[in-house]
């Protein structure tokens, strides 16, 4: 079993897009795969058809006592599970700073479930706070989305930072799987520019660029990744492509090796 945090503590670069679509891609190809939702937003789980406010979720999990096996929903994709989010989740970082081990809470969750599933994927929120520390700590490797867009790279610095943080201090086999760029518009000289220095500056740049594709906006409303709701588009092909380079570098053990960088 591989844990993969979904993580940037930018919002609106693709990670809650990235993860449904991926966990989507990795199933249809034969993999069992658990969707962690633990961004308050909680769109990751909406996205998949999970109602907003269900109990029990991962905040039960995470402060209420309830096993994390007894938050899992089925969604409508075969091998797909999900752990649903809460909005209880926002105020959640206080409550869970007086609990002794508060970065291990996840990891400790995530252990009642080993076994039942090849991938997990943890769809974090834009911070980093304690809760992405929680993810990154339960996490064997890291997956990052960045924007193709101006600044693309402002913020990663402080991320790979606190990666390194959590290496030394809480959970030292923690591996960067990649860097994936999304929302590419090859139609613009600022994208394909975006696109060129992220190749330059980033190691582990995953080949597969994520198209900025209308269908990804629309598949959440839909209750469906894109993978249903338009299996043919180029987007849908774009995450099976990244799926199979994921699952390379998992089988590869190239991503095995702690890197500092990305
Ligand atoms: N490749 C893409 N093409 C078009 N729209 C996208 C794409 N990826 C994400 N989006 C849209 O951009 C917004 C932010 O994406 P999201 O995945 O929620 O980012 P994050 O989880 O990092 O905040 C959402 O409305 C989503 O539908
Ligand atoms: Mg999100």
């Amino acid at each position: 079993m591989t844990i993969v945090a979904i993580a940037n503590q930018k919002g609106g670069v693709g990670k809650t897009t990235t993860a449904v679509n991926l966990a989507a891609a990795l199933a249809e190809r034969g993999v069992r795969v658990l969707l962690v939702d633990v961004d308050a937003q909680g769109n990751a789980a909406s996205a998949l058809g999970a109602p907003r406010g269900v109990r029990p979720n991962i905040f039960d999990a995470l402060l209420g006592g309830v096993a994390l096996e007894d938050c899992i929903l089925a969604t409508g994709t075969e091998r797909l599970d999900l752990v649903p989010s809460s909005l209880d989740l926002a105020g959640a970082e206080l409550d869970l700073a007086a609990l002794p081990e508060r970065e291990q809470r996840l990891a400790a969750a995530l252990g009642g479930v080993r076994g039942r599933y090849e991938i997990i994927l943890i769809d974090c929120g834009p911070s980093l706070g304690l809760i992405t520390l929680n993810a990154l700590t339960a996490a064997d490797q890291v997956l990052i989305p960045v924007q193709c867009e101006y600044l693309a790279l402002e913020g990663l610095a402080a991320l790979i930072d606190t990666i390194a943080r959590v290496r030394r201090q809480l959970n030292p086999s923690l591996c960067m799987l990649g860097v994936v760029a999304t929302m590419y518009d090859g139609r613009t000289r600022l994208a394909r520019d975006v696109a060129d220095e992220l190749r330059r500056h980033i190691n582990t740049l995953f080949e597969t660029i994520i198209p900025r594709s209308v269908r990804l906006g629309e598949a959440p409303s839909h209750q469906m990744a894109v993978l249903q709701y338009a299996p043919n588009s180029r987007a849908a092909e774009a995450y099976r492509e990244l799926a199979e380079e994921v699952l390379a570098r998992l089988n590869s053990g190239l991503a095995a090796a702690p890197q500092a960088s990305a």
